[in-house]
């Protein structure tokens, strides 16, 4: 009996999120995860390049190709099908799924976003962080909703805000915690532990429906 959970992961571009989730599940069968295939919606991104050299299948589909959004995510919807996957992962995918999408897939997919949601959703994250001068910001992942960057939040990273960062500087703290926290949830998926009561993330033995993830104490996390 096949027990392990088929993931099918989507992107746009460089891939980083998508090597750690490869470095976290490939090789390791008892993780429960099976990576199955890389979708992207742009050809040549560097992400593919890292799927292949890992032996992982990769299909392109380029939305360019389809007149509109239905008839991408119709093609979209048959590749993920044809391999059985359970889990979707959008690991810095661009296109915005529509609500019919994302009602066809219900509970299965996730995101991960460069900030702590609800707080800066959409685009140029970290600039805005800086500009508001907040102390704290983080990463996200959380079940995906027919609304951009929203959705029921799994859990979260904090990452402080250093006086002299900049944008480079703060993206890269932050996408080092993405690193850790999103093969983090894909465990806590498989384990079974959580539920959604209320349209929130319920972890059954957490302190807290949503919980603040510390790289930190990332090490003696056993899960
Ligand atoms: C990440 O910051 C992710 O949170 C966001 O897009 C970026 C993708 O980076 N959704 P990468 O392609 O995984 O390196």
């Amino acid at each position: 009996m096949e027990l392990l959970k088929k993931v099918s992961i989507l992107i746009s571009g460089r891939g980083s999120n998508l090597r750690a989730l490869i470095i976290a599940f490939s090789s390791r069968v008892e993780s429960g995860i099976k990576i199955v295939q890389i979708i992207s919606n742009v050809p040549n991104v560097p992400g593919l390049k890292i799927a292949q050299q890992a032996g992982i299948p990769t299909t392109v589909i380029d939305h360019h190709n389809y007149s509109n959004r239905r008839s991408f995510e119709e093609a979209l919807d048959i590749c993920l099908r044809r391999v059985g996957t359970e889990l979707l992962c959008l690991a810095g995918f661009t296109r915005i799924l529509t609500a019919e999408f994302v009602a066809a897939w219900p509970g299965q997919i996730v995101n991960i976003h460069p900030s702590l949601l609800p707080a800066f959703k959409g685009l140029h994250t970290h600039r805005r962080v800086l500009e508001s001068g907040t102390r704290f910001t983080g990463c996200t992942v959380h079940f995906v909703s027919s609304s951009v960057d929203d959705g029921p939040i799994i859990a979260q990273a904090a990452v402080p805000v250093l006086f002299n960062d900049n944008e480079e500087t703060l993206a890269a703290r932050v996408l080092e915690s993405e690193h850790q926290l999103y093969p983090f949830v894909l465990n806590l998926i498989t384990s079974g532990r959580l539920s959604l009561i209320d349209n929130k993330v319920n972890i059954k033995g957490s302190m807290s429906p949503e919980i603040v993830f510390n790289p930190l104490l990332m090490s003696q996390r056993i899960l």
